[in-house]
């Protein structure tokens, strides 16, 4: 059976338990291998080195991430490696364990290929995750773990959740990610400033020497997102990631009044906040881009534009599993087209 008349049926579902059913599928063929035959649409993972990329001092066999939320608690690596994801990030993690909002949080808006989401870091807490990471070691491909805030830490005590998931979690982690962009937790994008990034980056860099990504929302202004990224790689930040979801709801037809939109209507928003960041930072940092990634077209547009990396979330609901297959395969021939040996003569061909 292919993905496409699998897709149906999972979307009769509400979308939350949709994921546990999938994630409870993906969790036991981890575990027991030959189950993975059974995934409608899955493909076997391109190994070709023109894919390959060392970057922070890691190996990525492609380009093609899984993007953070989807295995919030770390239970899904094995997995991830075996749809052909070149990485994967877990998370977001808060130090204690914490319900999120009441459900329902997750919606679909089927016609946009789109998701809006209000899950509030739902999370079984940085403890639990490093007891899961240290039994998933050696890690197959890198994880990167994204960290964020409890919900009922005060903003002025913020930079103390963030230094408790690096204590608990910097040694398993192959680099991390400062969550300060989901709207679901009040008052987390007010971190988006540049003296609580300074602040923020000096403490991180008291702890640990791993890479820590900045991870920033698609609704601030082109400038001031400029503004606050190079701030970040100013006082230490290892790369950007962009974007998280909107919170610009005109950009579905019938929004939900709360949480954020994610897949193909904030594709241009996030392209285009990413651009404006790739044309600052390009050759200075890491640059990851995601939102709205859904084929190999896109991806190589966000990697012409200056990406080395890429994510998905969204895609991979309305795409199946095969999706990071997929992306990998039409990159490969979109490099021969243009006549590039390998990925990293494409990445950020459009700003040299
Ligand atoms: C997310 N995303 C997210 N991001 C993050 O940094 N921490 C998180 O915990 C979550 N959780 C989460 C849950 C759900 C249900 C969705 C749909 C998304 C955002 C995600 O990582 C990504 O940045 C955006 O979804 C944009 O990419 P896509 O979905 O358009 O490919």
């Amino acid at each position: 059976m292919d993905y496409e008349r699998l897709k149906p049926l999972l979307f009769r579902l509400d979308p939350e338990t949709a994921h546990h059913m999938v994630a409870g599928l993906l969790g036991c063929a981890q575990r027991f291998t030959p189950l993975f035959s059974l995934i409608p649409g899955l493909e076997e993972p391109v190994r070709d080195e023109r894919l390959s990329q060392e970057l922070m001092g890691l190996r990525f066999d492609n380009p093609v991430g899984l993007a953070a939320g989807f295995d919030k608690n770390g239970e899904l690596i094995g997995a991830m490696a075996r749809l052909g994801f070149g990485f994967t990030e877990v998370g977001t993690v808060t130090p204690r364990p914490q319900p999120g909002n009441p459900r329902p949080r997750i919606w679909r808006h089927v016609k946009e290929e789109a998701l809006q989401n209000a899950m509030g870091f739902n999370n079984d807490g940085a403890e639990a995750l490093g007891k899961r990471l240290k039994k998933a070691r050696p890690y197959p491909i890198p994880v990167g773990v994204n960290i964020g805030k409890n919900k009922i830490t005060p903003e002025e005590k913020a930079l103390e959740d963030y230094a408790a998931c690096i204590d608990t979690l910097a040694d398993l982690a192959d680099y991390l990610v400062v969550n300060i962009s989901s709207p679901n937790t009040p008052g987390l994008r007010d971190l988006q400033n540049e003296a609580f990034i300074a602040e923020l980056f000096a403490m991180i860099k008291e702890k640990t020497d791993k890479p820590v990504l900045l991870k920033i929302a698609p609704d601030m202004s082109e400038a001031s997102a400029v503004t606050l990224c190079v701030k970040a790689v100013e006082v230490g930040a290892a790369g950007i990631i962009a974007t998280n979801t909107s919170i610009d709801y005109s950009l579905v037809a019938h929004p939900v009044d709360r949480g954020g939109i994610s897949g193909r209507p904030i594709r241009e928003k996030s392209f285009a906040i990413f651009e404006a960041i790739a044309k600052e930072l390009f050759g200075r940092a890491l640059l990851v881009s995601v939102g709205g990634i859904d084929s190999g077209y896109e991806a190589y547009r966000r990697i012409k534009a200056g990406a080395s990396l890429v994510q998905v979330y969204t895609g991979l609901i309305y795409r199946g599993p095969g999706l990071p297959t997929l992306i990998d395969r039409t990159l490969l021939h979109l490099l021969e087209k243009d006549g590039f040996s390998h990925i990293s003569e494409a990445v950020g061909v459009d700003r040299r």
